[in-house]
């Protein structure tokens, strides 16, 4: 396959084995992130082009996309990865906090796809990819972060159906959790230390939910992507695609005195 491809989030862990990947097939990747000094380094080391997009701004996602349209003509696919988390529990969650993470995930997600969808529906072809998180579950500490990616999810649906007659096709994908060396893994690390336990024990716990027994790699996501960008799924669209080792939920449950805590401190302490 060829084309151009934009890779939002790229200077990341899960987007730059993404970009990677995607070059590796034959694609001209467009490595996109908010940060300017490591979306210029990875794009380096991969040999692929950067374009400084920050998500959350309607204006850098129009001028991005429009300088990629202008170099490339085209745009084949757009991989929306670009996204934030934190760790909170819902007593504890300032306005401020849920605001900034819809805004990365979800709006910031929205803003990338309409923009490519607009490109692709006068192509009349074009592949969408949203990285959302595995979906179906009450995930402790994460209701801001599980919000957003359901949002995109349903983002994701109601696109696939719109852009069908168009030859678009739009897609999600589902990470389970995914180490080492991804920017998430300071989400997990707080996640640990909330449930109190250590590093190592929060490691041990996590692979025992996973029936494939290992944490999934930003490499096993990328190759779900590449499938998805690839001419086997020319009959796949709205689908969520989940790459967790089989993972299905959190048997974790925060105690209630640290539940009372976090309740009587509020949002924002
Ligand atoms: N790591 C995991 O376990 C895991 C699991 C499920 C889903 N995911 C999802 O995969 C994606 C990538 O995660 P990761 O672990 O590689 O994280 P990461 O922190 O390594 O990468 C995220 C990248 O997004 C960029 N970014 C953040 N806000 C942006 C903005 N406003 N505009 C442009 N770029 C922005 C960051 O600069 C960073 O390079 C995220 O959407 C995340 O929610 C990760």
């Amino acid at each position: 396959m060829s084309g151009a491809v934009l890779v939002t989030g790229g200077a990341g862990g899960i987007g730059r084995a993404i970009a990677r990947r995607l070059v590796a097939d034959g694609y001209a990747v467009i490595l996109a992130d908010r940060d300017r000094a490591s979306g210029e380094a990875a794009a380096k080391e991969i040999g692929c082009e950067f374009e400084e997009i920050d998500i959350a701004s309607e204006t850098s996602v129009m001028a991005g996309i429009a300088a990629v349209a202008h170099r490339h003509q085209r745009l084949q696919g757009a991989v929306n990865c670009a996204g934030i988390h934190m760790q909170a529990l819902v007593v504890e969650t300032s306005l401020a906090d849920w605001d900034r993470i819809q805004t990365i995930n979800s709006r910031g997600t929205f803003l990338v796809c309409r923009e490519a969808a607009r490109l692709m529906a006068r192509q009349g072809e074009g592949r969408i990819v949203n990285v959302v998180t595995k979906l179906g579950f009450g995930n402790p500490f994460s209701s801001a972060y599980i919000a957003s990616k359901n949002a995109v999810w349903g983002l994701t649906q109601c696109l696939a159906i719109e852009m069908a007659s168009s030859g678009v096709l739009v897609n999600a994908i589902a990470p389970g959790h995914v180490g080492p060396g991804t920017g998430m893994e300071a989400a997990f690390r707080a996640k640990a230390e909330k449930l109190g336990k250590s590093w190592e024990e929060f490691e041990a716990d996590v692979v025992k939910t996973i029936p494939l027994g290992r944490w999934c790699r930003p490499e096993d996501v990328a190759n779900g992507v590449s499938w998805l960008m690839g001419p086997e799924t020319s009959f796949v669209t709205g689908e969520l695609i989940n790459i967790t080792g089989g993972f299905q939920a959190y048997a974790a449950a925060p105690d209630a005195e640290a539940v009372r805590e976090a309740a009587a401190r509020g949002p924002g302490a």
